[in-house]
């Protein structure tokens, strides 16, 4: 079941004081919501969060005609029928398919998960000693360096020995190399309009990227309070070696 090692990446995001890009969290919106939004769910994602602190940085009006643009199942109305109407900030992103069953029809057998979280279910423990780095970066980078490996992992050429059976792809980074997901990016496929370039491996690092908020959309409130934390400590540490001079200062 062998696969290749994930390359590292220099994420905004990594570190004590990391944060997220916010040029990169709305062009990875942007190819979420062009090409993985038809195959893959972002369920646990409101529209409003979009407005949030610590996220893509849009105004609520912003994330309102954003959502504004997608067509949400309601209902039963007064007279018990299911109506749609269009999205409102409230709203979650919708799923592309009504259940686990017609996404695995769809998908040849292979139901494409919900990305809410993906960056960090594809976590993984690298073992002694690295495990202790891992521990002190809560697996930080390894998700987010996987996800963007298998969106540039697909190749046409499948090396010999490796099988990829009919209706799979070979994918350098997916355990086993065989993925049902076909290769969704190509360059030139979606328009940024901040003069990024237009190209796979920065289509895979911004979707990553807002891929990351999505699974950890406080982690600069998180990151910012933990830094307090520590300044508190120090300086409580220092008011308590007085404290203890002082109380102690007649004994012998
Ligand atoms: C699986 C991301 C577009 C269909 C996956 C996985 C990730 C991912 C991270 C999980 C791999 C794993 O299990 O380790 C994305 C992103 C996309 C995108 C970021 C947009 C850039 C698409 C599209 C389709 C699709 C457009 C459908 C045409 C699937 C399927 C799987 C999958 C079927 C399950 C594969 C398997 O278990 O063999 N995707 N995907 N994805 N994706 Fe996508």
């Amino acid at each position: 079941e062998g696969s290749d090692k994930p390359p590292g990446n220099k994420w905004s995001f990594s570190g004590p004081f990391g944060k997220y890009d916010r040029g990169a969290l709305q062009r990875g919106l942007k190819v979420y919501k062009e090409v993985c939004a038809s195959c893959h769910g972002l369920s646990y994602i409101a529209f409003r969060n979009l407005a949030e602190d610590g996220g893509p940085g849009y105004s609520v009006a912003q994330a309102a005609a954003f959502a504004s643009e997608y067509k949400v199942k309601d209902g039963p109305n007064d007279s018990g029928d299911m109506f749609e109407r269009p999205g409102r900030p409230a709203d979650y992103f919708p799923s592309p398919f009504p259940n686990e069953q017609a996404a695995r029809a769809a998908n040849g057998g292979a139901a494409p998960p919900d990305l809410s979280l993906i960056t960090k279910a594809r976590s993984y423990g690298r073992g002694f000693p690295m495990f202790i780095v891992d521990f002190f970066t809560q697996y930080q980078e390894q998700g987010p360096d996987y996800v963007s490996a298998v969106l540039q992992g697909f190749d046409d050429h499948v090396p010999e020995g490796v099988t990829i059976p009919e209706g799979s792809y070979y994918n350098k980074y997916f355990p086993g190399h065989a993925i049902k997901m076909p290769k969704p990016l190509s360059d030139g496929q979606v328009t940024y309009d901040d003069g990024s370039p237009a190209t796979v491996a920065q289509y895979a690092k911004d979707v990553t990227t807002f891929l990351m908020w999505t699974a950890e959309p406080h982690m600069e409130a998180r990151k910012r309070l933990g830094f307090q934390v520590f300044i508190f400590l120090i300086i409580f540490a220092g008011l308590m070696y007085f404290t203890k001079k002082k109380v102690w200062a007649d004994s012998h």
